[in-house]
């Protein structure tokens, strides 16, 4: 990837952009909404939100404010686990379209296999969920559909119950915890898998385990842990509302890293995880 507005091309023929901003703690708001904004401003094109982030409404009010062209913008945002099901994942499309004021979505996503309570059957609240899916994005109100959270299991379930196959798995993803067997089963399948916490929310970042690739490299231990996702073909979704960290974080397509500093990057200690259990039906 050589630039900010390069893109992967998704397994239903349509293209998302390589490095997106993600709004996962970003409030409601002021902080929102000016995050995006400056995002945008900065030249990112792939906005990554969630209805359980309560933020879609300010991200949804940046991206129109921005007066950037709507196709140009790729949106997405995720169901939550409490709308799992046909008739509710529908009205939860809505509601958050609703939020966003957006006349389409670019990609929807089923946050989390499991919900709560939802153990021992979430194949048939996920099937559900799919179907529903499925039908939103023949109609057109969305273009893309796919999984954030799955593992194996899961996405052999919806292999098994699918008409349209997923083009995305959004997992957790960092230095540190690299989910080799997933992605590369990802992969294979030709499905993007996109990082979430790409800087495992800047826990690995102040390591002097990055120094020398700093020094190498003149760039900071983030923007090489980035670029790092990016020549894995993973598509990383860092959040900032700090608008040097933004431009810091999208100023990634300059240098490219050696074999030797990828694999000492994939070498890197297990760094811990954020502890959310896939297979757990937690949430
Ligand atoms: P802030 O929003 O104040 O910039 P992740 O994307 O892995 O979840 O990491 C997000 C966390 O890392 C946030 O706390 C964010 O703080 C911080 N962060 C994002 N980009 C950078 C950067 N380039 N350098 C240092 N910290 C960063």
């Amino acid at each position: 990837m050589r630039s900010l507005n390069d893109k992967y091309l998704m397994n239903n023929g349509q293209q998302i952009p390589c490095l997106g901003f993600g709004t996962y703690l970003a409030r409601n708001g002021i902080e929102a909404y000016n995050a995006t904004l400056e995002a945008l401003k900065t030249g990112y094109r792939h906005i990554d939100t969630a209805a359980i982030y309560k933020n879609e409404e300010s991200v949804g009010k940046a991206v129109k404010d921005s007066k950037i062209n709507r196709e140009e913008i790729f949106v997405t945002t995720k169901l939550w686990n409490a709308d799992q099901g046909y008739l509710s994942t529908i009205d939860a499309f809505k509601a958050s379209m609703k939020r966003l004021n957006l006349e389409y979505l670019d990609l929807y996503l089923i946050h989390w296999p499991i919900a709560k309570g939802r153990d021992n059957d979430w194949y048939v609240n996920v099937s559900e969920t799919w179907k529903a899916m499925e039908e939103l994005c023949s109609k057109g109100f969305i273009r893309s559909i796919g999984l954030s959270n799955f593992n194996i299991h899961h996405i052999e379930h919806i292999y098994r119950v699918c008409e349209i196959a997923p083009v995305i798995n959004q997992i957790e993803l960092h230095p540190g915890y690299n989910q080799k067997d997933l992605v590369e089963y990802c992969q294979d399948k030709q499905i993007i898998v996109e990082s979430w916490s790409p800087l495992a929310q800047s826990r690995i970042i102040n390591d002097p385990y990055f120094d020398t690739l700093v020094e190498k490299y003149s760039k900071s231990a983030a923007q090489i842990c980035l670029r790092w996702h990016l020549q894995r073909n993973l598509l990383p979704l860092p959040k900032s509302v700090n608008p040097e960290r933004i431009a810091q974080n999208a100023d990634i397509f300059d240098f490219e890293l050696g074999t030797e500093d990828m694999l000492y990057i994939s070498n890197y200690p297990y760094a811990k995880w954020s502890g959310f259990d896939p297979d757990k039906g937690m949430f």
